[in-house]
């Protein structure tokens, strides 16, 4: 097994899934209303807000461990352990409010993740304290320890970034397995007016579902694999989202902008991709977004 691969383990154990779902009800009581998950989420930036957050207090911490090592410098380590705690906060709920729209594995590391930040967040402040006492020596032997515990932390939570794509835009990857060339998406009648239908474009092995919104003689085309985590945006609805005519996601709320596939509403924080669109004979006909397309 990896050396990570343990994590895999852990995520598979449904040892402590009867507290997961009164915690995952705390977290979503405490962060209300809806605009403030959402700025939480990135929703606002179009990325993920808790990676942002989660280099102030990495960053901060591991210099202090850096700084501590020279007598003449651990005053200045003391600030960025304060400024590191005092940024631990927001990354917190960032991290906790993306964690109660994650599927079950994701939420079981999760847990673990978030006990070892809070052990180690207990740990620097206990080395806040003793450094103010004068106890200089028991200060670092608390920050050190906190390091290790927060670096160990880290790692989980890339493993649930990476391994378990909990903030990987799924759209994005569903569009990497999709056809270059145009799709025919069949005539603009066809077509239901002002809600979501389900097309297909070839992929590579599998058909690609895609989710196609026509208002009038208008069409916008997405991949129909929602950001977020990959829900049936075909099977959701068209509605008005703080004054955007959003595709709403049917899974988890999710509205991304028919103008431009912006998210609007979380969870998502990663936009929807949204395809090229052109008219000929009566027919529609849409391909993927220059981006995956070489020159
Ligand atoms: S899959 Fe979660 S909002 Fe779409």
């Amino acid at each position: 097994m990896s050396l990570l691969g343990v994590l895999d383990r852990i995520a598979d154990l449904p040892t402590f899934d009867k507290a997961i779902e009164p915690a995952r009800k705390a977290v979503n009581s405490l962060l209300r209303p809806q605009v403030i998950r959402d700025a939480l989420h990135g929703t606002w930036i179009g990325h993920p807000l808790h990676p942002v957050l989660a280099q102030v207090p990495v960053g901060t911490w591991v210099s202090a461990g850096v700084l501590d090592l020279i007598p003449a410098t651990r005053p200045a380590a003391t600030v960025l352990i304060g400024t590191g705690v005092a940024a631990a906060v927001p990354t917190a709920m960032a991290g906790a409010a993306d964690w109660s729209e994650q599927e079950i594995g994701v939420k079981r590391l999760g847990v673990v993740h978030a006990v070892a930040n809070s052990v180690a967040l207990g740990l620097y402040v206990g080395s806040l304290v003793a450094r103010a006492k004068g106890a200089g020596t028991l200060g670092r032997v608390l920050s050190y320890t906190g390091l290790g515990l927060a670096g160990g932390s880290a790692a989980i939570g890339g493993h649930m970034s990476y391994a378990q794509s909990s903030g990987a835009s799924h759209a994005a990857t569903t569009a990497r397995t999709l056809t270059h060339e145009w799709i025919d998406l069949g005539p603009l009648d066809d077509l239901a007016e002002g809600r979501p239908t389900l097309r297909t474009g070839e992929g590579q092995g599998a058909p690609v579902p895609l989710a196609v919104v026509r208002r009038g003689s208008h069409v916008d085309a997405f991949v129909g694999a929602c950001s977020h985590l990959g829900g049936p945006l075909a099977e959701g609805a068209v509605e008005d989202v703080r004054g955007h005519e959003c595709l709403v996601c049917p899974w988890h709320g999710s509205a991304f902008d028919l103008s431009n596939g912006e998210p609007r509403r979380g969870p998502a924080a990663n936009p929807q991709e949204k395809l090229e669109v052109r008219y000929e004979g009566g027919r529609v006909l849409a391909r993927l977004a220059g981006r995956h397309l070489e020159g």
